[in-house]
């Protein structure tokens, strides 16, 4: 069958198309509502008052990297108004009519734009979202002839957003450095040229969520990323055995901030990469806009201090490019065999 073009058709009919039917063992085990409250929460009103409560705020921050790879955070100073704004927008595009959102499909190889994804090339089984991805750093490589500004306005509050939450990611990497006792800018030093890239998620309701997944189990293959999410629910993590799903409780204004791949490496394994997935729902469609800040792809992926007694996590040093393709022909190969009944 020809790839769904939008999902806007398929959202209408009584049962799912076949192709986002998921193997049982992939399927939802808990219900995008059954939020949890075990996901710290942590306020950052204060992290810049370095006699004040910097450190304990640091702590927190690096206790929950730790313990779980993904966190909330709220005070973070970014403006309400441009949250609001940047949301409105994409749920203003995502309502358009397939015609008007296939301008900008991205398929082709295309740098940004709209698709109906799947997380993997070479995936089975499509993941029941529609995606607008912005390469929004660097600035120099940035093609606007790809970023939609229907609705009007879209556009300039796509580039104060992408540079806002560059600056907060920043603030974070500022504080796992010196968690790593190293110089501040260790983190973001050893991403080179900082890359960062904006997708935003439109689940649309699903005649049969229990049977598939917005956005398929996986780990962010970055540094850190900064997860803006609507209020409704879907965004889930695993608990520490792997194995037992929890939903993340939608916070009004929050940022879920989960570490990846790159960050996991750098940090010798101390900082978890999260687990992560979405599920969907019959009821209600969702938004969620994530924020990945990466490496370079030529910057060099190993750990940046390898503490007393701890092996390195690596065998050798390799690219971020390098890291990346070797993540992607494995997931290509478990989906092969997923498929041949392996
Ligand atoms: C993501 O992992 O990129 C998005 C997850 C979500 O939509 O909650
Ligand atoms: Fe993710």
């Amino acid at each position: 069958m020809a790839p769904a073009k939008t999902l806007n058709h398929l959202a209408q009919e009584k049962s799912l198309e076949s192709s986002f039917v998921r193997d049982e063992s992939e399927r939802p085990k808990v219900s995008y509502n059954d939020f949890s409250n075990d996901i710290p929460i942590i306020s950052l009103a204060g992290i810049d008052d370095v006699d004040g409560l910097r450190t304990e705020i640091c702590n927190k921050i690096v206790e929950a990297c730790e313990n779980w790879g993904i966190f909330q955070v709220v005070d973070h100073g970014v403006d309400s108004k441009l949250i609001s704004e940047m949301s409105r927008f994409a749920k203003m595009f995502f309502d358009l009519s397939p015609e008007e959102k296939l301008q900008f499909d991205m398929s082709g190889g295309k740098r940004g734009g709209f698709n109906v994804s799947s997380h993997l090339q070479g995936e089975a089984v499509k993941d029941w979202r529609e995606i607008m991805i912005y390469f929004s750093y660097p600035i120099n490589q940035r093609d606007y002839s790809r970023w939609p500004n229907k609705p009007e306005g879209w556009k300039d509050v796509t580039e104060q957003y992408s540079e806002t939450l560059m600056s907060l990611a920043c603030k974070l990497l500022e504080v796992l450095s010196e968690a790593m006792g190293l110089e501040k800018e260790a983190l973001t030093k050893a991403c080179v040229d900082m890359d960062q890239k904006v997708v935003v998620n439109y689940y649309p309701k699903c005649p049969q969520p229990d049977l598939t997944l917005g956005l398929k189990r996986h780990t962010d293959p970055g540094t850190i990323t900064l997860l803006l999410q609507d209020q409704v629910g879907g965004l889930q993590a695993t608990r520490d055995d792997g194995k037992t799903w929890i939903t993340v409780k939608p916070v009004e204004g929050a940022f879920v901030v989960n570490i990846g791949d790159h960050g996991h490496y750098l940090s010798n394994g101390r900082f978890k990469n999260a687990d992560h997935q979405a599920v969907v729902n019959s009821n209600y469609s969702r938004l969620s806009i994530a924020t990945f800040q990466n490496p370079a792809p030529y910057a060099t992926v190993y750990p940046l201090k390898i503490r007393e007694g701890e092996k390195s996590v690596m065998e050798e040093p390799i690219t971020f490019a390098e890291m990346y393709r070797r993540k992607m022909s494995k997931d290509i190969e478990i989906g092969r065999m997923k498929k041949m009944g392996k």
